[in-house]
């Protein structure tokens, strides 16, 4: 064996050589280094509060995020709009995390059979969204996107609503009890399509 020298304490060849040393004393070096890098974001202004302009979703707009989010919808389209410049220029300015703050959780993602969605509000009308979610074929011709026929024929559980937005103002969106009081009864008689399309039109609009 090459000489080694040491110091007293732990030598270089002893971490080396012992395997369970090695993993504890990694791990402790990653846990530093998140934390760094972690911690301070849950107190800085960009990352907490809300970019100016962004407002809380409404009842109808929870449900709908609901539902984009049981229908498996983020498997397909991300919401994050990277700062890259074939980004921006396809899909407008880049995402800001104030952006998200009212997302729990948020929907940002990675993966894109189809395209990003954090813009996509406003950029057609209800009436294209409704032909397009029952068969997006019936628009776009080669879409490999699902039809969706049952949202049209389903109506909204008004049931959990309240209990709901309660959860999320306690996670930080600020509903007033009035906006809760009367979510159950915004919502009422209303579709899952409604709801869905509700939400996919306010998706990026504060700042276009
Ligand atoms: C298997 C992948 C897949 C899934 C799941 C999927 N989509 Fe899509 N989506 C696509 C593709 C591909 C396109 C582009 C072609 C088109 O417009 O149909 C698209 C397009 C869209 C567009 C138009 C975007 C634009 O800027 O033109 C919207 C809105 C949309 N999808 C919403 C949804 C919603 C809401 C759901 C869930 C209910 C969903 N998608 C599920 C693949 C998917």
């Amino acid at each position: 064996m090459a000489n080694h020298q040491s110091s007293g304490g732990v030598s270089h060849e002893k971490v080396e050589t012992n395997n369970f040393l090695m993993i504890v004393l990694i791990l402790i070096t990653l846990l530093f280094g998140g934390m760094v890098e972690i911690v301070p974001l849950f107190f800085q202004k960009s990352t907490t509060e809300p970019i100016a302009g962004l407002k809380p979703y409404t009842a109808l707009q929870v449900i709908g995020r609901d539902i984009f989010v049981r229908e498996g919808c983020y498997n397909c389209h991300s919401q994050m709009i990277r700062p890259f410049r074939a980004e921006t220029l396809r899909y407008g300015p880049y995402s800001l995390a104030g952006e998200s703050v009212y997302d729990h959780p948020f929907q940002w993602g990675s993966k894109r059979t189809g395209p990003d969605l954090a813009r996509v509000g406003a950029k057609y009308s209800n009436e294209w969204h409704k032909i397009h979610l029952n068969n997006p074929r019936d628009l776009v011709p080669e879409s490999n996107m699902p039809a969706y026929p049952w949202l049209e024929k389903n109506l909204v559980d008004e049931t959990t609503i309240a209990a709901h937005m309660t959860g999320l103002r306690k996670v930080g969106t600020p509903y007033t009890d009035e906006e809760i009081a009367k979510a159950a009864e915004d919502v009422k008689g209303k579709t899952e399509i409604d709801a869905v399309i509700a939400y996919l039109q306010v998706l990026g609009i504060h700042r276009k």
